[in-house]
Formats: structure tokens, sequence, C-alpha cells
């Protein structure tokens, strides 16, 4: 296991000629990701944007290790993110506590009985406990804004605070690489504002972000560079 032994100056994030496509339960196939190329350097805010269905999360579900390209390579750190790689609990430990992934749909990754606990979970998988965990806790849900949500059970939340409690889980493993399927989605105002604050001081502080979106006005705000994808599966140039 190493995750940092970058060659040269490749970037932190690398697609490079990417493929994909799922299987369906009938044997065929959907293509999701068409020969993508782009990268994300460390530091930076990248926002990939695109209609529905272009491939947008299935690019972040790879780069998580949740799936695996049908062709070409996603690299992170110089490493190519493959299912045997995977299959390295300690490669994929390391890569998760570097790469901290937010997904599109917050109900698949709240399952504590508890908003507390939720946040807690990751850190405490981690290895972390006591006074510690207690302040990282705290911490976190002091920058969320959700300190009253704590004693709250995640699955009768509000959308919109079951996406910050979502965000808030990731973030509390400070990741050096935030990845964020849609994260002002079903957010008022705001609550985007506070988010793409947060995002803007994540990068600050020298860290990068992956984002996907459909708001024009949270790339502007981010200042992120846009890749494009479109309905081909493939990156627009
Ligand atoms: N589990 C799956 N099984 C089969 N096809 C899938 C699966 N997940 C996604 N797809 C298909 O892969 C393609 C890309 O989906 P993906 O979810 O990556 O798109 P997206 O760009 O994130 O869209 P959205 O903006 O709606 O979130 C779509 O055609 C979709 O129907
Ligand atoms: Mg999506």
């Amino acid at each position: 296991m190493s995750l940092g032994t970058k060659a040269g100056d490749e970037a932190l994030v690398v697609f490079d000629h990417v493929g994909f496509a799922y299987a369906d339960r009938d044997g065929a196939t959907s293509v999701a990701l068409d020969d993508v190329s782009f990268s994300v350097a460390a530091g930076e805010c990248v926002a990939l944007v695109g209609p529905n269905g272009c491939g947008k999360s299935t690019a972040l579900r790879l780069l998580a290790g949740l799936d695996e390209p049908d062709a070409g390579e996603v690299r992170f750190d110089g490493e190519a993110i493959t299912a045997a790689r995977m299959a390295d609990q300690a490669f994929a430990k390391r890569l998760h506590k570097r790469v901290g992934l937010v997904f599109q749909d917050p109900d698949t990754q709240l399952f504590c009985p508890t908003v507390r606990d939720e946040v807690a979970f990751g850190p405490r998988q981690m290895g972390m406990g006591g006074d510690e965990l207690e302040g990282r806790v705290a911490d976190t849900l002091a920058l969320f804004g959700i300190e009253g949500l704590a004693h709250r059970a995640p699955y009768h939340l509000s959308g919109g605070e079951k996406r910050k409690v979502a965000m808030a889980c990731v973030v509390s493993c400070a990741p050096e690489v935030l990845v964020c399927d849609e994260p002002t989605n079903a957010l008022d105002e705001d609550s985007v504002a506070e988010v793409t604050g947060f995002l803007k001081a994540f990068v600050a502080a020298g860290r990068t972000v992956l984002l996907t979106t459909h708001q024009a006005d949270v790339v502007s705000a981010l200042g992120a560079r846009e890749v494009r994808m479109d309905k081909s599966h493939r990156v627009v140039r």
C-alpha cells in the first residue's frame, strides 16, 4: 500500500480515458462514462456538470473505489483505483481517509440512531475516542450549524437537514479531498450560502473539492473550474 508515490507532476485526481457501463439485469449494459478524461489538482475546486444521466455520480463512485472502470484508469495520488487494490483493506481504508464522498442521496449514507452518533462514526472507525472525538463532533456540528439536531434521529430529519448531516459525517473524518454529489440540492437559500461558504473555506485551507451540481450560481460562487459532460457520457472539449 502506498498512495503517496505520485509520478512527476501528475494531478492529485486523474481520470484517464475512463469508460464504464452498468450491467443491467437482462444482460444488456448502459454506458455511463465514455472515454472520460479530466484531472483535479491538489487545492483545486472542480465542478463536474452536465445533464441528468450523463455520468457525474458514476465518476464520483469510481473515485471512491465503489466501482472499477471497464477502460482507462482513475488514479488518486498516482495510484490506479481498481477492484484488486480496493480488496486490500489497508489501501481501501487509506483511500477513504483521504477521499471523502458525500452521496447524492443522503439516505444511502445515514444509518445511526442519532445525528451525533452519525457524525462520530467515521472518526471512531479511524480510532479516535475520548475528548478528541467529542471535540471533533462538536466542532463539525457547529461548522454546519446543526448542533440542535445532535440528538435527533437522522431518518426523521427533513431532506435539507439530512444533506447537511451527511456532509458533516464526511467532513468529521477530515479528508484531503471532499467529493460532493449535488451538495446544495434541496437546500434553502441560507443553507446554500452556508454550504458554499464551507466549501470555499475548505479549499482556502489548501484542500481539494470535486463536486457535481446543476446550479450555475453555485459554480460561480465557488469560483470552481467547470468540467462539462454531455448526453453522450463524454467530457465536452
Ligand atoms: N445502478 C445502475 N444500473 C444501471 N444503470 C445505471 C445505474 N446507475 C446509473 N445508471 C445509468 O448510468 C448513467 C449515468 O448515471 P449517473 O447517475 O452517473 O448520472 P448523473 O450525471 O449523476 O445524473 P443526475 O444529474 O441525474 O444525478 C445513466 O444513464 C443512468 O441511467
Ligand atoms: Mg447524479
